[in-house]
């Protein structure tokens, strides 16, 4: 089955997805570039300027296309067909590297308030451990960690010689106050 490799937008998802898909041979779907060029969505959000993803011809489309050893890239959990993932990778990122990293993508500063929001309270987190179950979720924490690095600890992930379970990375202490800004 699929392998998904997910976290909030800029945590490093399509550099790792990239790498992973070199080295192991698995081809790489990107799922905003499939959305973009088959028009899986239903409209532009102007505010965020960002497509909003037609969830359910997603999950329909993907359920045709994943035969078993694709590695899906994407933060819009709720848009795959479960049953076609077998393992699931959240990449974690200290939320103040993150908020840096998207100011330099000169993200709207909405859209920046709102992704290191979610990577603090690690909503995409929750949404892959609610969709697949705990079992079948990994949760990795990429802050200060090359590409490299972050390749090596998936792929014993995916050998099954290192297990990280989720929930064990929580920002909120220490980003508690960003929160209230
Ligand atoms: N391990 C890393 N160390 C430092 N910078 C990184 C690392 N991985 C990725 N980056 C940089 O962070 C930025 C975001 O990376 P990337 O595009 O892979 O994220 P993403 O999770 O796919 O984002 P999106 O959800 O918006 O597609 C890029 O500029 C990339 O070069
Ligand atoms: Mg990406």
């Amino acid at each position: 089955m699929a392998i998904l490799i997910t976290g909030t937008p800029g945590v490093g998802k399509t550099t790792l997805s990239t790498l992973l898909s070199e080295k192991t041979g698995r081809p790489h779907i990107e799922l905003a570039e499939l959305v973009k060029r088959e028009k899986l969505y239903v409209g532009y959000d102007e505010e965020s300027q960002s497509y909003i993803v037609d969830e359910e011809r997603v999950k329909k489309r993907l359920r045709d296309m994943l035969t078993c050893k694709e590695i899906v890239d994407t933060h819009v959990v709720s848009a795959l067909p479960r049953e076609k993932i077998s393992l699931a990778i959240v990449l974690r990122l200290d939320p103040q590297v993150l908020e840096k990293r998207l100011k330099q993508r000169r993200y709207p500063p909405v859209k920046i308030k709102s992704n290191v929001e979610s990577e603090i309270l690690g909503y995409v987190t929750v949404d892959a451990v609610n969709l697949f179950g705990e079992e079948r979720v990994n949760e990795i924490d990429v802050t200060g960690l090359t590409p490299e690095e972050t390749l090596k600890l998936v792929l014993s992930i995916i050998e099954g010689v290192e297990r990280r379970r989720p929930g064990k990375i929580d920002w909120l202490e220490k980003y508690w106050s960003l929160l209230q800004e």
